[in-house]
C-alpha cells in the first residue's frame, strides 16, 4: 500500500483533506483551481491512485465519492485539452500498418537512454529509477484497463501481450516485480508510490494520460496508440540502458529488467501494432486519429521527462 504523497498547491492540499474525511460526510464541493502544473498532476496522480492499489490511510469508499469523480474528469480534460493543443495531428498520407514504425524512428528526442549508456553517472540513474518507479511498479495496469473495450481480435492480442507483463502465470517475472527487486538490489525503496513526491510533473502526466487513456472508453484507441509507441520505443533503449547500468556495476537484477525487455519489447511492437491497432482501426476506422493521438502522447511526455532530467543534471538535451 501507498502513503498519500505531499501536497503542491492549494488544490491537492483540499483533495489530500477530502480523502482523509472518507467515509462521513459526503466530500463538499471543490472548486479550487490548480495553481500550477505540478499541483494538477499529483492531484490528478492521486485520484487515479485511488482506483489500483490505493492509500493506507484513505478507506476505499474514496474511489466512487462523487465530488472525487467530478475533479478527476475536470483535471483530465485539461490534460487532454493541452495535450491536444500540442498533437500536430496524424501524420499526412500515412498508412498506420506500414508507416508506424518508421514515424516513431522519425521522432527525434531527446534520449535518457543514450545518456546512460554512455555518461550518466550513478546518482544520476538513481535519480532516474526513483521516478520511473512511479510506472513500472504498476507496469502494464494502466493499460489492463482497454481490454474490456476492444472488439475481439485486438481484445485476444492485448490480452496476450498483458499476459507477459504479467509473467506469464509466474508471479516470479510479473515485470513489475522483477522492477521491484532490481530497486531493491540497488538499495531504494521497492513500494509503489515511494517516490512520487520526487518525481517532477512530467513524470507524473505521463503516468495520468496513461491511467486517462485506459479509463475513459472514448480514448481507447489512444491508449493501444499509446501502447504501441511505448513498445517501438523500449527495445534498443532498454539495451542502452542495460548497457549504461553494466557500465556503473549496477546489480543483476536490475539489468536484467532491462535486458528482458530487449527482447520481450521486440515482439510486444509488433503485437501492439498490428494484432491490436490495425486490428482495431479495421473493425472501427473512425478511431484511426486517436491511434496516431495516443502514440504521439507517448513521445511527447517522454521528451518533457527526458528534457527535465536532463536539465536537472546540467546536461544538454
Ligand atoms: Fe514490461
Ligand atoms: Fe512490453
Amino acid at each position: 500500500m501507498t502513503s498519500l504523497p505531499k501536497p503542491r498547491g492549494p488544490l491537492s492540499d483540499l483533495v489530500t483533506s477530502a480523502l482523509r474525511a472518507v467515509p462521513g460526510e459526503p466530500v463538499d464541493r471543490i472548486d479550487v483551481e490548480p495553481e500550477s502544473a505540478d499541483d494538477a498532476a499529483v492531484t490528478l496522480w492521486m485520484l487515479h491512485e485511488l482506483l489500483y492499489g490505493g492509500f493506507d490511510e484513505v478507506d476505499d469508499r474514496a474511489e466512487w465519492e462523487p465530488e472525487l469523480i467530478r475533479v478527476r474528469r475536470r483535471l483530465e480534460d485539461d490534460l487532454e485539452a493541452q495535450l491536444r493543443e500540442r498533437w500536430p495531428g496524424p501524420p499526412d498520407g500515412a498508412d498506420l500498418e506500414a508507416d508506424f514504425f518508421d514515424w516513431v524512428a522519425d521522432h527525434d528526442g531527446p534520449s535518457l537512454a543514450r545518456h546512460v549508456q554512455t555518461h550518466a553517472t550513478e546518482e544520476q540513474v538513481l535519480d532516474l529509477l526513483r521516478v520511473r518507479s512511479v510506472y513500472h511498479l504498476k507496469e502494464a495496469d494502466p493499460t489492463t484497463w482497454a481490454i474490456p473495450r476492444l472488439p475481439v481480435a485486438a481484445k485476444a492480442a492485448l490480452v496476450e501481450l498483458q499476459y507477459d507483463e504479467y509473467g506469464v502465470g509466474d508471479p516470479a517475472r510479473l515485470h513489475a516485480h522483477l522492477f521491484a527487486r532490481g530497486m531493491e538490489a540497488s538499495g531504494l525503496r521497492p513500494e509503489h508510490g515511494a517516490y512520487v513526491d520526487e518525481s517532477p510533473a512530467e513524470i507524473l502526466e505521463q503516468n495520468n494520460a496513461l491511467s486517462m487513456f485506459g479509463l475513459q472508453r472514448r480514448l481507447r484507441a489512444a491508449a493501444v496508440g499509446h501502447l504501441a509507441a511505448f513498445e517501438a520505443t523500449s527495445s534498443v533503449p532498454s539495451r542502452r540502458l542495460a548497457q549504461g547500468l553494466e557500465r556503473l556495476g549496477f546489480p543483476d537484477e536490475i539489468i536484467g529488467y532491462y535486458r528482458e525487455h530487449v527482447e520481450a519489447d521486440a515482439v510486444h511492437e509488433q503485437v501492439a501494432l498490428r494484432d491490436i491497432c490495425v486490428s482495431l482501426v479495421q473493425e472501427e476506422p473512425h478511431l484511426e486519429p486517436d491511434v496516431w493521438f495516443g502514440a504521439w502522447a507517448c513521445l511527447d511526455l517522454e521528451d518533457r521527462t527526458a528534457r527535465r532530467m536532463l536539465a536537472g543534471w546540467g546536461v544538454p538535451a
